[in-house]
Formats: structure tokens, sequence, C-alpha cells
């Protein structure tokens, strides 16, 4: 969908991730795994763990902070937060009430949002599509995960993927020709089942029961996710291309969200766009979900990888399952 007259433009950039590192040699000595297997597999080197105590609403607040340092914009004008998470402190209060207590936006309305590792890209449509309607001014979105509390520590299935970390941007109107050019949203629930997290809510209520089988834990149809995403990948940006009249060859840098380097090898051979157009560092983070393209997307401007007027695409896949793409004029 296009934006409407008002522009939507990303006004800063912020990302927290803990310091704690887990390296593939320590999880060697966790699960029956090798350091090579995880790497080859996956890209992945290391990733971040929250430490004990420390959880989604902590990381984001630190996201927030960051994001506002580096804008003329202060928490008191923000009119609303979005926190995107799969690992929400709890099931309610959202855990953007939480952030938005915690850096004093009087004035934010705050909610959460969950659609897995897609879950940035649909905050960020979401958000900026209030200030397209000239509804609000500023918005800030976050993704925000500590996966590492919904992961079975046994399951070298799953557990050498994830890590814990969050990013944010602070949307805000701007200037004409610039900002969220348009974005790319689906879905396809039939899916549902090959990536989930069912424990402990109305479905299955926790109990002992729900405990023994493990569904308080994420369990992923692995191969069948890798193959859904090459091509949810692909086809969210070529739809999103069509939507602004552009080709591969006009992006100037894709940031796709780091769930395997596999997959976003085979995402980009297919799409046709050259490696040194594409963000990656989930050799350093794994997979963070919600938080994986904002924190990409930090690092990524902070590396000076990002120019203005350059075209920037982010683009995702997750539970539900689900995909999206956002293009961004910088
Ligand atoms: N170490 C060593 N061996 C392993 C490990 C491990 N950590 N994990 C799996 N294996 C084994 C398997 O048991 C299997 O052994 P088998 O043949 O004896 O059964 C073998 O390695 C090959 O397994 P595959 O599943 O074929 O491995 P694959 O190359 O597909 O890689 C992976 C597995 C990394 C999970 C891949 O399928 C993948 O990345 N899928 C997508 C994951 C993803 O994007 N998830 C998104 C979740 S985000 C969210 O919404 C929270």
């Amino acid at each position: 969908m296009e934006t409407s007259s008002i522009s939507v433009v990303v006004e800063s950039l912020g990302a927290y991730v803990p310091p704690s590192i887990l390296s593939n040699a320590d999880l060697e000595k966790m699960v029956q795994t090798s350091g090579e297997w995880i790497f080859e597999r996956t890209g992945i080197r290391e990733r971040r763990l929250a430490a004990h105590g420390v959880s989604t609403s902590d990381m984001a607040i630190q996201a927030a902070i960051s994001c506002l340092a580096s804008s003329k914009i202060t928490a008191g004008d923000l009119d609303l937060i979005i926190v995107a998470s799969a690992s929400p402190d709890y099931a309610f209060p959202a855990t953007a009430c939480i952030v938005q207590n915690a850096i004093s936006a009087k004035s934010a309305a705050a909610f959460d949002m969950e659609i897995g590792c897609t879950g940035f890209i649909y905050a960020l449509a979401t958000g900026s599509q209030f200030i397209a309607s000239g509804a609000y001014k500023n918005v800030l979105v976050i993704g925000a995960e500590t996966l590492s509390r919904i992961v079975d520590w046994t399951d070298r299935n799953t557990c050498v993927l994830f890590g814990d970390g969050a990013g944010a941007a602070l949307l805000t109107a701007g200037t004409k020709g610039q900002g969220i050019l348009a974005f790319h949203l689906g879905a396809d629930g039939e899916k549902c089942d090959l990536l989930s997290l069912r424990g402990g809510l109305a479905r299955f209520p926790a109990s002992p029961d729900t405990l023994a089988q493990g569904l308080h834990y994420i369990h992923m149809e692995g191969k069948a996710v890798f193959k859904f995403a090459v091509r949810s990948m692909d086809s969210a940006l070529n739809s999103l291309l069509v939507r602004i009249g552009k080709t591969a060859d006009d992006i100037d840098l894709l940031i796709p969200h780091q769930a395997n380097v596999r997959i976003i090898d085979s995402a980009c051979q297919r799409f046709r766009i050259p490696r040194e157009k594409v963000m990656v560092n989930i050799d350093k983070y794994g997979n963070t979900s919600s938080a994986s393209i904002p924190i990409a997307l930090y690092e990524a401007f902070q590396q000076g990888r990002i120019k203005r007027g350059d075209l920037v695409v982010l683009v995702g896949f997750g539970a539900g399952l689900s995909w999206g793409a956002i293009a961004i004029r910088w």
C-alpha cells in the first residue's frame, strides 16, 4: 500500500544488545553440536543473552533511549509507542506500556504487536499509517526480544539459532518524496503450525502437562520454514518494487531478517541482488526475531552504509506464517 500525501520519515535509530556472549564453542558444551556445523548451516558464530532478571522491556527501553538520544524529539513529544515482540514481558500489560512509563512518554498511546519475526515490518507499516493519516506526529517503533527464555536449551535444532536484543526507529512527518515509499504485508495462516509457541495461554493453559510437553518453547519445522522464507522474501520484494516502479538494481541497501545466512543468500540469488548491497550481521547476534531488522538497520547506519537519498529496503518473514517488505527513501 502506498502512503498518503504526508510523508513519513525515519528520524533516528537506536539499538541495544546485552553484553553477555554465547559462542558456538559454548553451545558445544550444552548440546550435541559443533561450532563448525552451526556456522556452516546458519552463518551464526555467537549470540547475545540477556542476564538473569533482564527482560524484553528492559532492552526495549535501552533501544528507545538510544533512539531518542540522536533526535531533537523527546519522550514527551511521542504520540505512540509500538513494541513488536514474540517474547514480551507478559501476555498483558503490553511491553509498550512498560516502555512508555520508563521513558516518561506521558502523552503516548502504547500497544504491542505479535507477528513473529515479521513484527518490526508490520509495526513500522502500522506506525507510519498513524502519521500518514494526520492522527499523530511522532511514533516510536521498537522490536525487542528475549528469545533465550523461550527456547528449549536441550534442543539442538532450535537453541543454536536465537539471541536477545532490541532495536528502535522513530518515525515523524517529513519532506515529500522522502521516507517510507510503500510497504507490502502478507500472511498465510494455513501454515501457522510450522512455527509456534502454544503453551501458557487460552488454548493450552499452563499445566504440568503443557510443561512436560514443552509447549512453552519455540516449536519450528526448520526445513519447511527455510523454503517458505526464501520464496516469501523474494515475492514480497517483487510486489514492493512493482508498487514503487523500481527494480532490484535501484536498491542501495537491502536489510533482510537475519534468520539464517543460507536463507539470505538463496533469497538474494533469486531476487538477483549482489551481496555487497545486503546487510548481514547474523554472525554476531543470531536470529533476534522482531529485533533483527532494526538492529541491522541501526548498525548499517552507524557504519555509514546508508546515505541521504538512498533507497533502503527492509524485508522479513516469520511466524503466522507472515512476510513483509518496506521501501524507504532515506
Ligand atoms: N548441530 C548438529 N546437528 C544438527 C543441529 C545442530 N545444532 N541441528 C540439527 N542438526 C542435525 C539434524 O538433526 C539433522 O540430522 P539427521 O539428518 O540425522 O536428522 C541434520 O542436522 C540436518 O538437519 P536439517 O534440518 O536438514 O538441517 P538444515 O540444513 O535444514 O538446517 C536449520 C536446519 C538451521 C534449522 C534450517 O532449516 C533453518 O534455518 N530453517 C529456518 C529457521 C528459521 O528461519 N526460523 C525462523 C524462526 S523465527 C521465529 O518466528 C521465532
